[in-house]
This record gives C-alpha cells, structure tokens and sequence, in this order.
C-alpha cells in the first residue's frame, strides 16, 4: 500500500494485542521493520515467525525508565526511527473523584507514550512522524472512565503542542482516536461479563456500522499518518470511531 514503508524503521508499544498489533502487522506488510515493545508477547509470536528480519520484540514497561532506555539502546542498533507510535494503554473503571485512577492510568497512557518519545528523540530520523494514539471519549463522556478520558486528553492535548515544539527538528506529530475496537482492553474495563455485554450492546446500537471497529481499521489510519501521505497534517486528531461521536 506504502511503498516508503519499505526497511525504514518504526517503534511501536503496546505492540502485543489489538491496535499495536494490527499497526505492527501492516508496517510489517509493507515492508518496514518494526521494534516492537509490550510487557508480554502475546500474540506477537505468530508475528516473529513470519516476520524473524524484519521484526524485533522486546519486554519492556512504559512506566519503567530503565525499560525505555533499553528500547533506546536496542533502537540505536537498528539505526534511525522513522516512525514511532506510542500506543501501549490501559483502561480502568473508577471513581471519578479518586485521584489515584487518573495517577495509574495517566502513567502509562500519558507519561508512558510521553516518556517514549523522550527516549528515543535524539534517535529520530529527519523526517519521523509519530502517531500517538487517544479516544473517542475526549469528544464526549462515559461514566466510570474519567480518570482515563482524562489522561488521553491530557496526552491530546500535551501531543498538540510538542507538534510546534518539535516540527522545526522535522519531527511531526499526530493524535488516531480510535471509537470502540474489538480489543481485550473491554475485558479489563474491571466489568463483570454480563455489564460488559450490556455495555457493548449498548454502544453497538450508536455505531453507523452496527459493531466495533476491527483494530486493522485503526492500524490502517496510523499508517496514513505515519506517511507521507498526510504531510500537510500537524497535531491533528484522527477521530475513527464508526460514527460513534456523530450522535
Ligand atoms: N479498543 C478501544 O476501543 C480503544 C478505544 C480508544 C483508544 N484505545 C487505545 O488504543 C490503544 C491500544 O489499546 P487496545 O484497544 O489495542 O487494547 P489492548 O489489546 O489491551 O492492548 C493494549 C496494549 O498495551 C500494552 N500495555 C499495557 N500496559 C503497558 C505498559 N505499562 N507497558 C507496555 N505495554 C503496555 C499491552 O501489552 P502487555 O499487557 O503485554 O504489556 C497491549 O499490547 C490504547 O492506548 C487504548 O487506550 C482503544
């Protein structure tokens, strides 16, 4: 599909399920070779076999600096970043008025994404796009996730601003927004499966398509954003969420 892809280096976290892995697959499809980072492999293994050249998987945390230093050195030997997404994210329900949700899970979903980026800045290649990933939630409002709608909006917001930061050094910044992926992060939501049946039902019923967007169609506009292709776009946000938010 993008022919440029072809050997330039992406680094993505998150990278062992759902988004980080579709995003892993394409870039691995057209021809790019991916590190990949996430705290367990996961479904990555069926990956490596078919990709053993072009794809290198590390364990590591995005809350733990000596973990992202790691992602730095194995990086450096690689050579140039051309593409960086920071994807890795949890979702936890809380209450809103308890400041340690926003604490946990803004530590992986904004200081984690941030604290890649900080990594491997200086690895960057002249031009690297990277593409961090949000949520449909900043445009609107579900209750239990506050904590979590506000550490992406945070990041949304954070990631806007490095665009003009960062865009002299030829770094540009954008922001996906997925709407509600099949993925198992609405399993670790903390629902009982009966609520989270209801829940699904429930946002089924917004969806213009009539179900959850597949993560390969999330994967498919990160890599739009990574590429040339969308070099006119500085700290945009990508809202793909099925309609969701139009309603
Ligand atoms: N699915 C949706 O409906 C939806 C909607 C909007 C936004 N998003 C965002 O999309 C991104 C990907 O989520 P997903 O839906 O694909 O969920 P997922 O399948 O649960 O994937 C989350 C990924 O993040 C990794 N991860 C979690 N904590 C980590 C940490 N501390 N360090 C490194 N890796 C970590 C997980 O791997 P390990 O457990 O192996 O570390 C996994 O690979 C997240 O940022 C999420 O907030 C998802």
């Amino acid at each position: 599909m993008f022919r440029e892809f072809e050997d330039r280096l992406a680094v993505v976290t998150g990278a062992s399920s759902g988004i980080g892995l579709a995003t892993t697959r394409r870039l691995l499809e057209n021809g790019a070779r991916v590190l990949a980072m996430s705290r367990t492999m996961g479904d990555l293994d069926s990956l490596r076999s078919q990709y053993a050249t072009k794809l290198k998987c590390m364990k590591g945390d995005v809350t733990k600096s000596e973990d992202l230093q790691t992602l730095s050195d194995l990086a450096r030997q690689l050579g140039q970043i051309d593409y960086l997404v920071p994807n890795a994210g949890i979702a936890r329900l809380a209450n809103g008025m308890e400041p340690s949700a926003f604490e946990h899970q803004w530590a992986v979903n904004g200081a984690g994404a941030l604290n890649t980026l900080s990594a491997v800045r200086e690895q960057l290649a002249k031009p690297a796009s990277v593409v961090f990933i949000g949520t449909f939630l900043s445009q609107i409002t579900f209750p239990g996730l506050a904590a979590y709608i506000a550490s992406k909006s945070a990041l949304k917001a954070h990631a806007k601003t490095l665009a003009v930061e960062l865009a002299p050094q030829g770094i540009r910044i954008n922001l996906v927004s997925p709407g509600p992926t099949a993925t198992a992060i609405w399993s670790s939501l903390g629902l009982p499966a009966d609520q989270l049946s209801d829940v699904a039902g429930q946002v089924n019923k917004r969806l213009l398509s009539g179900c959850f967007l597949d993560p390969a169609a999330v994967a498919d506009t990160v890599l739009f954003l990574l590429s040339s292709a969308s070099r006119g776009l500085y700290g945009q946000d990508l809202i793909v969420d099925n309609g969701y938010t139009l309603q």
